[in-house]
């Protein structure tokens, strides 16, 4: 893990509060896996300093440029949405447990909102093709699938208001898929609700389930245990607290006990 000052050098507006934030950050761009994220001290907070974590939406070790997709939600984001380009941050990074990228069947990657930004790292590392599902309640919240589709990955799309795609949740065209070809692997980031279920699926059908757990974070180094999540240790069956932050984000769906 690195603890850098990286000046942000691009920004790139998405739909609606969601942005592309592109940071000149070769030491962690060079370590960075899918499913790790980093943790951003946002300048100018005069309260609430806590860095804030974000997904890895990319890294480039030739270049070494890191990237981030990010939605405005509240105070930090909002602060960060009125950066410009030249800002130096500080930013800790990689942190926390990768995506395991040897799948033994095809990939379904299931994302919603935000969620996509590591699948799409994901998808640029996994070492076959398959299919991303993503879902939000409206268009709006659909981002970046044509991107997918230019590197030969089959996107399909839900909403809930049916703006775009089949109207419903990302579920509706995950079973069809998991019904048409089983032999899959899953992995998955966005809110909770979609997590477990895209677990509960990946259990039923006897498949590996990744799953990418947004927990709120303090320390983001596995020092304050604010991130704390309750697994099932090795198959053990005995629960203990994992730190979502070092010991994920990333868990396989039987190990989380929801
Ligand atoms: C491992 C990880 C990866 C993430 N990756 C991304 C990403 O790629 N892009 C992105 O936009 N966001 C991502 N997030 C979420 C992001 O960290 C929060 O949206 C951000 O910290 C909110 O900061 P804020 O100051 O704007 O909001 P706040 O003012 O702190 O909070 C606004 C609202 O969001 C809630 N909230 C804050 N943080 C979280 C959280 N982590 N989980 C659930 N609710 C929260 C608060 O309780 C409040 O209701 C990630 C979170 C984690 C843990
Ligand atoms: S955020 Fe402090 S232990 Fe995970």
């Amino acid at each position: 893990m690195q603890d850098t000052i990286a000046k942000l050098i691009d920004i790139r507006p998405l739909a609606q509060g969601y942005n592309v934030l592109t940071f000149d950050a070769p030491e962690i761009a060079t370590l960075a896996q899918p499913g790790q994220f980093v943790h951003v001290q946002i300048p100018t907070l005069e309260a609430s300093r806590l860095r804030r974590p974000f997904s890895i939406y990319d890294a480039d070790p030739a270049t070494g440029k890191l990237y981030v997709l990010y939605k405005v939600v509240g105070y930090g984001t909002q602060r960060l949405a009125k950066l410009t380009v030249g800002t130096q941050l500080n930013i800790l990074g990689p942190i926390g447990k990768p995506f395991p990228l040897n799948p033994t069947g095809t990939p379904y990657l299931v994302g919603g909102g935000y969620g996509v930004a590591p699948l799409w790292f994901l998808a640029t590392r996994l070492p076959q093709k398959g299919i991303l599902f993503v879902g939000g309640r409206t268009a709006a919240d659909i981002l970046e699938t044509e991107r997918f589709k230019t590197i030969g990955w089959e996107v399909r799309i839900a909403t809930q208001d049916g703006s775009l795609g089949q109207e419903g949740l990302v579920t509706l065209p995950l079973d069809e898929a998991l019904n048409a070809n089983p032999a899959a692997e899953l992995y998955a980031c966005g809110p909770d609700g979609m997590l477990r279920a895209v677990g509960e699926r990946a259990i039923a059908h006897g498949i590996k389930g990744w799953l990418s757990l947004d927990k709120h974070m303090v320390c983001g180094v596995g020092a304050c245990l604010a991130c704390v999540q309750k697994i099932r240790k090795d198959g053990t069956g005995n629960e203990v607290l994992a730190r979502v932050c070092v010991d994920g984000p990333v868990f396989e769906s039987r190990e989380i006990v929801w």
